[in-house]
This record gives C-alpha cells, structure tokens and sequence, in this order.
C-alpha cells in the first residue's frame, strides 16, 4: 500500500506526527511519501497527476489553527482537487483521503474540515485523526504556554499509540472520522472557527529594530514568503500574507518578532522546545 502525505507544519510538531506515521507504517509494510505542502506549491498538474497514479491513500496534514486548517493548506487543497478532479474523471480507481491533524488540546471536528471539499470533487475521506502533541501559540494576547518537556514526551508516547490504531483501521479498510457525530464538540469548534478571523485580525507580527540583528532567518523560512528585508530603510517588513504559523516568532535567535502591540519582553516571550531534537526548518522549507 502507499500513501502519500501532504504536510504542513509550521513548527515540527506536525512534521513528527507525520514521520512517526511513516516509521510505523514502514513496519507494516505500507510505504508513506511526505511532500511538504510549502516545497510543492509551483508544480505543474502532472506532478500531482502522477501522485494520483500511484497512491492508495492520499492524505493531507496541518496543524489545527482555531478548530480548522491553515490557509496555505487550504489554498493547496484547492489547487490539488483542481488537478485531480479532471484526471479523476478518467479513472476508475480513485485513492481514499486521510486527514490527520496535530493539535495543542482541542480540535472538534478540525480535521472534518477539508471533507466536505473533496466530497463534492468525488473523494471520500475516510480517516480523520487529531493527535494532541503541545502548544507552539504562546503570545501576550493568546497565552497557551509551551508545554513542560515531560508532558510533551508523554504525549508523544499517547500519539505513538493512536497513531499506531490509526493503521490497524487503515489495514482493515475500516473509517474513522473524529468526533463525527459529538454534536457538542463540533458545535464548540464552530464557534472557535467564527472567532478565529477575529483572531488573525488582532495580532500582527512586526520586528523590535533594536534586538533585531538582521539574521534573515526569518526571511528564509517564511512558508508564505511574507517577510522581506527593506534595503532602504535596513529592516525586516512584514506584507499581508501570513498563514500564523508561528514559525518566525519562534525561530527568531534572539526574540526580536513582536506579535500584537505588547513588546517581546522575554519573560512574555515564551518559545516552543522543538518537539524533535535535531529537527531542522529547511526540511519543511528548501529555497
Ligand atoms: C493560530 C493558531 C491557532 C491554534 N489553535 C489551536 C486550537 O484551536 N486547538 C488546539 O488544540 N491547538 C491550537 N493551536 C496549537 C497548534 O495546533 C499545535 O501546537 C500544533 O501541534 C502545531 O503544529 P506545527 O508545529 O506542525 O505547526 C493553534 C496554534 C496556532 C498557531
Ligand atoms: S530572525 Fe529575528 S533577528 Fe533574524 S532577521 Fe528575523 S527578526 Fe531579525
Ligand atoms: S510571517 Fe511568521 S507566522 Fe506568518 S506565515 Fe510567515 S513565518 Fe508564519
């Protein structure tokens, strides 16, 4: 079997749910290809076509953002059906969809979001899983505290589990859609979802001039490339299109990304441990 997942991960967290997967499947005999969403954005239609060919499984993975998906993983997901649908047409053996989301606590039915998408371009989604790993959000307006190391490594163990249950309902061709029919859930997720522009509109991530050392760290690894250095003005700028990953808030070496107009003080600035030890952003981000 093979199985080929679309990721997004703004800060690792996802990137190891989706590893994990693919170390424990390889156990089983299932091969699992990961694309980073951000690396593929420009390929052509038969790349994708090709991908549709070979796969099984199709999947797609993000981190949850207010109990829905990242709008670059959106915006993907629309380009992808768009290449997939046509070539759908003309063929009788049509991959099935997996969702699998990585999250900090709650989700609801985050990782139904995308179903609806590929139901009406003929696509089933037949297994949509949240993993609960740990926060990557913590700003002075939004205070969700990265969690303490051993409860993240706990966590990883919970997910190793779920993870592995996951493959067993995939084996057996068995679905499994989270919190499909918890009504209460999803309404609670609905409502973060109403919210969550509110969210985006609030915070801003601008650059305090005087810790900034013009390390372009943060330009490099922007998923959406929203961040650019000012030549003339000799300081980093960021434009409108920002997915609030939070990647260059916690990448940055010395804590000079403000979010909002609370100021970076560190005691405020609480950054995420890298949920794997070598973990590297040019894996998710090759320039
Ligand atoms: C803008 C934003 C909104 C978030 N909303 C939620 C949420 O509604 N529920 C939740 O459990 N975690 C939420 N989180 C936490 C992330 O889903 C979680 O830390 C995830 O594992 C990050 O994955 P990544 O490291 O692959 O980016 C949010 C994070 C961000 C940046
Ligand atoms: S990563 Fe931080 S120090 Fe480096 S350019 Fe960006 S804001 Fe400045
Ligand atoms: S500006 Fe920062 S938070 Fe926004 S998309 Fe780029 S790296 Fe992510």
């Amino acid at each position: 079997m093979n199985i080929v997942l679309f990721t997004f991960s703004g800060t690792g967290n996802t990137w190891w749910t989706v590893q994990s997967f693919k170390d424990l499947a390889k156990k089983k005999d299932i091969q699992v290809e990961i694309l980073s969403i951000e690396n593929i954005l420009d390929e052509t239609p038969l790349f994708f076509t090709d991908i549709y060919d070979r796969a099984d499984i199709i999947g797609l993975a993000y981190p949850i953002y207010g109990s829905s998906w990242p709008h670059i993983v959106r915006d993907f997901t629309f380009q992808l059906l768009q290449h997939i649908s046509h070539h759908h047409c003309s063929s009788s053996d049509t991959p099935k969809i997996l969702v699998l989301t990585s999250m900090m606590l709650f989700s609801g039915d985050g990782a139904l979001v995308p179903r609806r998408y590929f139901k009406r371009n003929g696509f089933q989604v037949k297994w949509a899983i949240n993993i609960p790993l740990c926060s990557n959000i913590s700003i002075p307006i939004f205070r969700a505290n990265p969690y303490p190391i051993e409860k993240i490594e706990k966590n990883k163990q919970k997910a190793l589990v779920k993870l592995e249950q996951l493959l067993d309902t995939i084996i057996k061709e068995r679905p499994w859609l989270e919190h499909q029919y918890n009504l209460p859930y999803r309404f609670v997720a609905w409502l973060q979802r109403m919210t969550e522009p509110l969210l985006f509109h609030l915070v801003h991530f601008s650059v305090d001039p005087l810790r900034c050392t013009l390390c372009k760290q943060c330009v490099r690894f922007c998923p959406t490339h929203n961040i650019t250095y000012n030549k003339e003005i000799d300081r980093i700028i960021f434009k409108d299109n920002c997915t609030f990953c939070m990647r260059c808030y916690n990448l940055c070496p010395v804590y000079a990304i403000k979010a909002g107009k609370k100021t970076s003080l560190p005691p405020k600035y609480k950054r995420l441990e890298p949920i794997m030890k070598d973990f590297s952003y040019t894996e998710l981000h090759k320039e």
